[in-house]
């Protein structure tokens, strides 16, 4: 949803599900609108099929929920995190930086609607380079990491 454009071939989209959902919407024409799940690699982040060190730039945009109605758009849009939701982000970051290349950058979209932003970045020992905080509510985090740290 995100991609200003969604067929440029550097990017691999990848997410767990392919599927198409009628969402209400009463500014359309007929009242609903079509949000369509069609990712280039059916994957899971926890374990990605690709070999180490194959990309410049990740985007990781995990779901930030951990309750939300069964058939809320919300869920339909973002899904939901589950009960292992700590060991599911940690070994998302983990594959993240394992699929990039040295010095490469991940960036990380979090909304701390439910989850401190503070919690989740205790789940890396990568830490962030620079972010912004967006949205009405200003609870969308958007963070960059640059894989390696610092020698000391
Ligand atoms: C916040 S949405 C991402 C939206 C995406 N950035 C876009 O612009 O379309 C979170 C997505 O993560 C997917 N997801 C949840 N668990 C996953 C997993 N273990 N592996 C891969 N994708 C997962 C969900 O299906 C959901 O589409």
């Amino acid at each position: 949803m995100f991609w200003f454009d969604q067929k440029d071939e550097r990017a691999v989209f990848g997410d767990q599900r392919r599927e198409t959902h009628q969402l209400k919407d009463k500014s359309t024409k007929g009242g609903f609108r079509e949000l369509v799940f069609d990712p280039d690699v059916l994957m899971d982040f926890r374990d990605m099929p690709f070999p180490a060190g194959t990309f410049s730039l990740v985007v990781l945009d995990p779901p930030h929920l951990i309750s939300c109605g069964p058939k809320s758009w919300l869920g339909k849009k973002y899904r939901k995190l589950g009960a292992d939701w700590r060991d599911d982000l940690r070994a998302g970051f983990s594959e993240c930086f394992r699929v990039l290349k040295p010095e490469g950058t991940l960036i990380f979209k979090w909304n701390e609607d439910q989850i401190k932003v503070s919690e989740v970045l205790g789940l890396t020992d990568e830490k962030p380079l620079f972010g912004n905080r967006c949205g009405r509510t200003a609870k969308s985090h958007w963070l960059v990491f640059m894989k390696g740290q610092p020698a000391s």
